[in-house]
């Protein structure tokens, strides 16, 4: 039977880099695609940027595609109207998505549009394991007094399943990330946090290490998140895995992003325990050139190559986008985000052309 697909095209330009990765799908094979409202779109639609519909959809799909939410029209301080950004949220609880994949290989034919010099990002290769359902996004939050206030809680098994995460990525990844460092060729996860300051984050510490003593085949280290931050521009080639917590992950995936050119390269994983996963580029919903057809959509089919190959086991399939969309921009395609002039459905073309 073919994989059913939920897709949540969402807001701004999300429809149509949607379209292009519809178009993909379609060259590819048979698959049976579900559309539903979701974010602004389904705010307008229905008052609710996640309706239990589109939930429950999700939860019996084999996997869901979503291009991105958000833009200026939603865009509210008031902590009673709905926000787009709820159906995201909504959704990764909903479906239980603890662990959030971002890989930052920065393509060797887009080294020049980096806003880092080539030497500093040539051999980058590393992956950000985000923790996706807990901490400051999830904890209590609301306004008392004219003050305002957000928790943020971590609990053992949160931080234990994650961890378990980063260190099998880890090992799966081996042979593909940085090279040996101080003579140790093991894999490495790098934990990163702020345990000069936060409880949180020293039992975030504490639980890492006490996890890795069941994975000695993979090197462990940790950094301080500031450090880390700077040491992603610094030497961005000599990480493997980051392993970190739901807010720093956020900032530093962001960050880590840069490297590739434009923040419209990157692709995101989010998967839980059994359940369909979550596909979704990194970047948002880009209000100002929504509209236009000059979206990069190289994020979101690198997400459908991830769907094909964590969602639903097809690697040939998801080895065969990664190397089209590799293919495009060696020869030279290039969105406006990137510096050129490729509209949206000539990089789709483009990609296409190189998958068949
Ligand atoms: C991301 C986004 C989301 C987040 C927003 C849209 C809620 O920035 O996926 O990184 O903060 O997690
Ligand atoms: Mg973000």
């Amino acid at each position: 039977m073919a994989p059913r697909i939920v897709i949540l095209p969402g807001d701004g330009i999300g429809p149509e880099i949607m379209q292009a990765a519809i178009t993909v799908l379609g060259g590819l094979g048979e698959f049976t695609l579900e559309e539903h409202a979701f974010g602004g779109a389904s705010i307008d639609a229905h008052g609710t940027a996640l309706t239990e519909e589109t939930l429950a959809a999700c939860r019996s799909a084999d996997a869901v595609l979503l291009a991105a939410v958000g833009g200026p029209k939603w865009d509210t301080t008031d902590p009673a109207a709905p926000r787009p950004e709820q159906g995201l949220l909504g959704l990764r609880q909903g479906l239980g998505l603890f662990a959030n994949l971002r890989p930052v290989r920065p393509l060797a034919a887009l080294y020049d549009a980096s806003p880092l010099r080539r030497e500093r990002i040539e051999g980058t290769d590393l992956l950000v394991v985000r923790e996706l359902t807990g901490g400051i996004y999830f904890g209590a939050r609301g306004r008392r007094d004219g003050d305002a206030f957000d928790t943020c809680t971590y609990s053992v098994p949160e931080i234990e399943r994650i961890a378990e995460v980063a260190f099998d990525a880890a090992r799966r990844r081996s042979g593909a990330g940085a090279p040996a460092r101080d003579g140790d060729a093991r894999p490495r996860v790098t934990s990163i946090d702020k345990a000069n300051v936060l409880e949180t984050s020293r039992l975030w510490r504490e639980t890492v290490v006490r996890v890795h003593a069941h994975h000695a085949d993979v090197a462990l280290d940790h950094l301080l998140v500031d450090n880390a931050a700077m040491q992603l521009v610094a030497r961005p080639a000599a990480f493997d895995v980051l392993l970190t917590e739901n807010l720093f992950g956020d900032i530093l995936s962001d960050e880590a992003a840069m490297l590739t050119g434009s923040i419209g390269m990157l692709p995101s994983a989010s998967l839980g325990a059994g359940g369909p996963g979550l596909f979704e580029p990194v970047h948002g919903s880009a209000p100002d050139i929504a509209g236009q057809g000059v979206a990069n959509p190289l994020a979101l089919l690198l997400s459908v190559a991830l769907m094909l190959r964590h969602g639903l086991s097809r690697e040939a399939e998801a080895a065969a986008v990664e190397s089209a969309v590799n293919g495009a921009l060696q020869t030279g395609l290039r969105t406006r985000d990137l510096g050129g002039q490729a509209t949206t459905s000539e990089a789709t073309r483009a990609v296409l052309s190189l998958i068949n």
